[in-house]
């Protein structure tokens, strides 16, 4: 049962990017609820086929999927013009697509590093300069990049993924005080431990899962509708003011003090 009301965002059309699958496809689900029109993008088109098939009907909602590595500028360009040409219009930007993997920094080759900054940072910056003529003339554009919480701090094994979500940062809060005078908002949610996700499942193997739990105060790890339903928010009018933030929903993981999770209760 949702917060928000059914509508709340009826005549929207968003574009989401890794809207195939979890995190990002629970945001895809939580749009198309509150009747958002939705295209989804990821490499595999039959990932989409099946995800957009799956999302109609959980929701009777309106989704598109269309295949795109956001690496790859032709790609991108099509992408967005394939959406445009579908949907007649778009103002709502997601950029959720990323890669990642567990890799020590001495062992990891520049290709593999370079790999993930093209995905999440690159991509990102490419699918958002594609969409900025479409966002503008909305009158109402929102850019929304998925980012992390592990780039606050030194994570091992991270250094490719914390290099290109403290990018993302950086993109987000510059693209608030460029396009927000031409009416285009960008903010941010950067997810803690999000439990049923491919992140979870690469980053957080074996008995690992079990063992990081006290570092969390509530204790738990988060949901993907909790991710959903921020997004939701995001795009309704009562986020309407916030513009280059970064909504950490994290239960707490970042601001523990170093050190302190050894002394805290069970
Ligand atoms: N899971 C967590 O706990 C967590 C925590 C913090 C932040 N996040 C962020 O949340 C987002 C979703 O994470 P998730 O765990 O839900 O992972 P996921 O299911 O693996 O989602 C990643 C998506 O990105 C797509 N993708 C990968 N490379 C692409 C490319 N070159 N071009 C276009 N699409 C591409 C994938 O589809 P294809 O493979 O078909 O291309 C996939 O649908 C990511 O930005 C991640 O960094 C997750």
């Amino acid at each position: 049962m949702s917060v928000f009301q059914a509508d709340v965002l009826a005549g929207r059309v968003a574009l989401i990017t890794g809207g195939g699958s979890g995190i990002c496809k629970g945001i895809a689900e939580a749009y198309l609820a509150h009747g958002a029109k939705v295209c989804i993008c990821g490499r595999s088109q039959e990932r989409l086929d099946s995800a957009a098939a799956d999302l109609r009907e959980k929701t009777g909602g309106e989704v598109i999927g269309i295949s795109c590595d956001v690496r790859q500028l032709d790609q991108v360009d099509n992408l967005v013009a394939a959406t445009l040409k579908h949907f007649g219009k778009l103002d709502t930007l997601i950029n959720g697509a990323a890669g990642n993997f567990l890799a020590p920094a001495a062992a990891l080759r520049p290709k593999g590093f370079r790999t993930v900054i093209e995905i999440d940072l690159l991509g990102t910056f490419q699918v958002t300069r594609a969409c900025f003529d479409a966002l503008h003339q909305s009158g109402d554009g929102l850019v929304l990049n998925i980012s992390a919480t592990l780039q606050y701090h030194g994570t091992p094994m991270q250094i490719h993924a914390s290099a290109a979500k403290a990018g993302i940062d950086a993109l987000t809060r510059n693209l608030a005080v460029e396009w927000g005078p031409l009416g285009i908002r960008a903010n941010a949610i950067a997810p803690g431990a999000i439990d049923d996700t491919e992140g979870m499942r690469k980053l957080a193997p074996g008995g690992l899962k079990q063992k990081f739990l006290k570092h969390i105060p509530l204790r738990r790890y988060g949901n993907i509708q909790e991710i959903a339903d921020m997004a939701v928010f995001v795009r309704t009018s009562a986020a309407a003011y916030i513009n280059g933030t970064i909504l950490v929903v994290d239960g707490g993981h970042c601001v523990v003090a170093p050190g302190v999770s050894d002394f805290m209760p069970d």
